[in-house]
């Protein structure tokens, strides 16, 4: 198993029942320092008891327990003699599973609720400990309970909904229809608070301090005296596991850094700067770029260009690796920074295979033949935010822990059809163009907003760092060309596509609205700069039913 911090801390599982929200229940709860982690809804309980949860959340989802293949949960779960919450769907799979019922309302309820805790005869609901008796939450269902179950009592109702919350006390089973885990409930947190802290007795055991820690002590124990090298892209998520690294082995890291030829304008020169100059660490610089460009001639199809250069990568590695090696110290490890959402988005390994392959992540490509490393992914449980966090407290500067998510196949998946060196010059000017005028905008915003968003956590005593407004922003080149006319002349070029977008995570995102002038000017400066661009198109789709990358 790979090192990380995780596998030591007390975890709250969050069951997954296809819910918008599955992952927000687990990053609040690891907000509130406690350790959470999303398994599918159809795994048996003694498997989520070999876990070893402290506690259990019942997400929410889009069915209806009545549907024909509506997902269940193993009774078995309620059996483990962990604390179990439900959420929405989560509630009524509790109470269905338990012998209550689950009826259709006449009107669903939808967006903000007002709500009436209705304490039972056996005092107050802990679970609503410190919050008033009226106050609103954030409903989204149809079906709801209409009886609970035996030994169940009702905890709060709203004028649709007569069983807004449910519990069992001495059986530490609790319920609510709606969604604690949004901020639209502003009472949310302190549920989740009383249900950690309070019933559960849980203490704060994921903060910065303790998952650095835990995670250098992880990384020791794996490689105990082996040689590492780790796959450097200058991103934050390698970044952040070299630092890790770098505290936990010292020099029995190396950092390689493949160039590939796929990168942005300037970009190796700058890691090369960082790493050698900022950092103590050894580093190697492997140019690639001719290997790179052969194997990727005539290559058109996106997960064909995905698995080449990912299948080159390791090539690349284990030939340093057996370079390094000739100093009679073999190199047994190889260190990456994978992180939780590739390896969901991969549909991959640690999630048990259900999610269907959407893209090939470049870091979870099988090994070709001939090549073998044992891996270290000390990151592969945590959010990107997380990530930036962890950066943030291992000293990493600023412009490193901020930097935008770039990936592994670089710009070989923003070239849509064959990679060839005229595309590529292309595209790096009118990126570079895309990036000048976009930090610029997004570091202005960011000034604002942020002072606005430190008052209100403040005010809120503690909330996560705040991102940048506009998450990631980057150019695309199609493979078609259209008609224009520039100084009285035809011409017959290529489009830029400029792709900007929202998110917390990458998971979903949605585009930004930039200002007009900011896309004119971004436009302008495109055609009139970049030899071979008529014209600019702006992409305006949500992730999903779109992926952020065109490939
Ligand atoms: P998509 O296109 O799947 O991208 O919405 C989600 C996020 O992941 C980045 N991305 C990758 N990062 N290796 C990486 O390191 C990859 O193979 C890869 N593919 C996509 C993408 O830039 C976005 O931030």
């Amino acid at each position: 198993m790979a090192a990380n911090a995780a596998s030591t801390n007390p975890t709250v599982l969050v069951v997954d029942f296809g819910a918008q929200y599955g992952q927000l229940i687990a990053r609040r709860v690891r907000d509130l320092g406690v350790y959470s982690e999303i398994v599918p809804c159809d795994m048996p309980a003694a498997e989520m008891a070999a876990l070893k949860p402290v506690a259990i959340i019942l997400s929410g989802g889009p069915a209806s327990v009545y549907a024909e293949d509506a997902p269940t949960v193993d009774a078995g779960v309620f059996d483990l003699g962990v604390p179990v919450l439900g959420f929405c769907y989560g509630q009524q799979i509790m109470a269905k599973t338990l012998g209550g019922t689950v009826s259709h309302t006449d009107k669903g309820e939808y967006g903000p609720a007002p709500l009436t805790r209705t304490d039972a005869a056996d005092g107050e609901s802990a679970l609503f400990a410190d919050t008033p008796a009226e106050q609103t939450v954030w409903m989204s269902h149809r079906d709801a309970v209409s009886q609970v179950p035996e030994g169940f009592v009702i905890t709060s109702r709203t004028d649709v909904c007569p069983v807004a919350s449910m519990e069992c006390a001495s059986r530490k089973l609790y319920a609510t229809q709606f969604h604690p885990e949004v901020r639209h409930t502003p009472y949310g947190d302190v549920m989740l608070k009383n249900f950690l802290f309070g019933i559960c007795g849980l203490e704060r055991t994921w903060t910065m301090d303790s998952i650095i820690e835990d995670s250098v002590a992880a990384i020791r124990e794996q490689v105990g005296d082996s040689r590492v090298i780790l796959g450097l892209s200058g991103g934050v998520d390698s970044s952040v596991v070299a630092a890790l690294c770098a505290k936990a082995i010292g020099n029995q890291l190396t950092c390689v850094f493949v160039n590939h030829g796929l990168l942005r304008k300037n970009e190796p020169e700058e890691v090369e700067e960082v790493f050698t100059k900022q950092f103590d660490v050894d580093f190697v610089h492997v140019h690639a770029e001719d290997r790179y460009a052969q194997l990727l001639a005539g290559v058109t199809d996106p997960e064909a260009k995905r698995r080449i250069i990912g299948e080159q990568f390791w090539k690349e590695f284990f030939a340093v690796a057996e370079d390094l090696a000739e100093d009679g110290r073999p190199v047994k490890y190889l260190a990456q920074g994978t992180i939780y959402p590739d390896i969901i988005e991969s549909g991959a390994r640690k999630t048990g295979g259900k999610a269907s392959t959407i893209k090939s992540h470049h870091n979870l490509i099988p090994f070709p033949d001939g090549v073998h490393f044992d891996l270290i992914e000390p990151l592969d449980h945590f959010f990107k935010d997380e990530v930036r966090a962890l950066g943030t407290a291992l000293g990493l500067p600023d412009h490193i822990v901020h930097r935008q998510p770039f990936p592994g196949p670089g710009l070989a998946i923003r070239i849509i059809g064959e990679v060839t060196p005229e595309k590529l010059e292309i595209l790096k000017n009118a990126d570079a163009i895309v990036r000048e005028e976009l930090d610029a905008y997004n570091e202005a915003l960011f000034r604002q907003t942020g002072e606005r968003a430190a008052e209100l956590t403040r005010e809120s005593a503690g909330g996560p760092e705040v991102e940048r407004p506009v998450w990631q922003y980057f150019a695309v080149l199609p493979d078609v060309r259209s008609v224009g006319v520039m100084g009285d002349e035809r011409t017959y070029q290529r489009p830029i596509i400029l792709r900007a977008v929202e998110s917390s995570d990458a998971m979903t995102a949605d585009w930004a609205k930039l200002p007009y002038e900011v896309l004119a000017r971004i436009s302008s400066r495109i055609v009139a700069e970049v030899p071979g661009i008529n014209r600019v198109a702006y992409d305006i789709t949500s992730k999903p039913p779109a992926t952020i990358e065109w490939e």
